[in-house]
């Protein structure tokens, strides 16, 4: 893992934004994972803002996004296909028909998730998987206890996932309290990880998940596994981080952050 701290919230979502621009440039049909949360909404309008004044391309990239609510349609303001349209997808040149989303509305979501899976490998698996962490530690909506080998399914949210994320309901009774998201193990086959996570509300778990033990309990830690994975954060969230000047010096002097500096 690197872990690469920038001062502020938009220097952080900047230098994000240029890792998925330079991946779409050299790979015009990558396999984006997509997230979605508040933290994501600063990653798309400024990948909006590329394409309308930089060209960046989308035209031949395929996205499948880690999660969506069970028994939200697509034309609910709640689901996350409606997020998606709104931030990303209906400012992009993106085929629609590449962008895919766990289906909350399946008759059988274990089948729909089983296909889910089939389809990211019929694609030949996630090229860059983009994430945030959320208050659990959930990457996805894989909350505590979710297996490190889990695949895509349906998860009952925390207490604390709903107090997150109901406020961006307009009624936020109506927050769905299942999810489907992508397992941890689905996640971590993505050839490239990488993670954006901001504010001093995160400062805690963002330490437990990149220096605390790995442990099913907080899902973010699972990303230490993996063998390509980019932790990008700002000042706020870095707070309680005990290594700081070391990661520092990692991205100082780490050849392939030579452009980023
Ligand atoms: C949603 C997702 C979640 C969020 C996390 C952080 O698709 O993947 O794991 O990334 O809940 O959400 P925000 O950015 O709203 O704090």
């Amino acid at each position: 893992m690197q872990v690469i701290i920038r001062e502020t919230k938009e220097a952080a979502t900047e230098l994000a934004a240029q890792v998925v621009a330079r991946q779409l440039a050299r790979k015009p049909n990558t396999v984006l994972g997509l997230a979605t949360g508040r933290t994501m909404e600063g990653l798309y309008a400024r990948l909006v803002r590329m394409h309308r004044d930089e060209g960046l391309d989308f035209s031949l990239a395929v996205t499948f996004n880690l999660d969506e609510y069970v028994g939200l349609p697509p034309d609910n303001p709640g689901s996350y296909r409606y997020y998606m349209n709104h931030h990303l997808f209906g400012h992009v040149n993106i085929d629609g028909r590449n962008t895919h989303l766990p289906d909350g509305m399946a008759a059988d979501p274990e089948a729909a998730g089983a296909a889910y899976d089939a389809l990211i490998k019929d694609h030949g698996g996630i090229d860059l998987q983009i994430l945030g962490i959320g208050k659990t530690g959930h990457i996805g909506f894989n909350e505590p206890l979710s297996a490190m080998f889990s695949r895509t399914r349906v998860k009952a949210l925390t207490p604390q996932t709903v107090a997150q994320n109901a406020p961006l309901f307009p009624r936020p009774e109506d927050m769905p309290r299942l999810a489907v998201t992508m397992g941890v193990g689905t996640i971590l086959e993505a050839d490239r990880i990488l993670g954006l996570v901001t504010g001093d509300s995160k400062a805690e778990v963002f330490a437990k998940a990149v220096e605390g033990p790995v442990t099913s309990m907080i899902s973010a830690t699972a990303l230490q596994l993996h063998a390509n994975c980019t932790m990008v954060c700002d000042a706020g969230a870095a707070d309680r981080l005990t290594q700081r000047d070391y990661y520092e010096w990692i991205f100082e002097n780490d050849p392939q952050w030579a452009d980023f500096r």
